[in-house]
């Protein structure tokens, strides 16, 4: 029977390297992993204009998983931006590359039988459908926090919008770069209309 590649476990998939390298079966598999966990691993990926509400609602759910016993992460992207992906701009192809890192890196704590919670603009549709092809169907769980631009500007959390309006800061989301909005997000939420609670206890019920 011929698979698709996507639809292969991910050890069992064609993986694509420059360098000569075969894959490595390794004996602990996610399934035994999750098993001591007493979970699975998943991946709820947060996307949505700066400002959004994306690491306040991501910080908040997973403050709410840690109380009730599951084994979590957070990647947030101005934190990510500090270390692994210190050497990426805001130019097109550089928020590619930081979806891919992010993306592979979310991937392995899913395998690890974490629930990864992930914060980052992701504006483009082609970055952020790649990476829900590395997890298994029902395992990326992508958040729409689709708060209005004009409200995210006036929050303007960190002066960022006004720099943008004032020319200070090129291909600024919303401003003068694009955001593609989600054709089939699992979930979406305004947190202009509902309170953080209703959103979490929505949330809650997706994973
Ligand atoms: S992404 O587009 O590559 O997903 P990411 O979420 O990592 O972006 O980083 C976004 C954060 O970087 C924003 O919350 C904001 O604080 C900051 N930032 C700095 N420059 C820009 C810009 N040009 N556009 C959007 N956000 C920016």
């Amino acid at each position: 029977m011929i698979h698709q590649n996507s639809e292969l476990p991910y050890e069992f998939r064609e993986h694509d390297s420059k360098a000569n390298v075969v894959w490595n079966r390794t004996s602990v598999t996610q399934a035994m992993r999750e098993q001591l966990n007493g979970h699975a691993g998943k991946c709820m990926w947060f996307t949505g204009f700066s400002g959004a509400g994306k690491s306040s609602l991501a910080n908040a759910l997973e403050v709410e998983l840690n109380r009730r016993g599951y084994h979590t992460m957070l990647l947030d992207g101005d934190n990510i931006r500090h270390g692994l992906c210190r050497d990426l701009g805001m130019s097109e192809a550089d928020r590619a590359e930081n979806i891919r890192r992010v993306g592979g890196v979310a991937r392995l704590f899913a395998e690890a039988g974490i629930i990864v919670i992930t914060a980052f603009i992701s504006p483009f549709r082609a970055d952020r459908d790649a990476t829900r092809e590395l997890f298994a169907a029902g395992d990326f769980i992508e958040v729409h926090v689709d708060t209005p631009l004009d409200v995210c500007e006036r929050r303007d959390p960190k002066g960022l919008y006004q720099k943008a309006r004032e020319g200070k800061i090129k291909d600024f989301t919303g401003i003068n770069s694009p955001y593609e909005v989600p054709k089939a997000a699992e979930v979406t939420v305004n947190t202009d209309e509902l309170g953080q609670q209703e959103i979490i206890s929505r949330l809650l019920k997706e994973l």
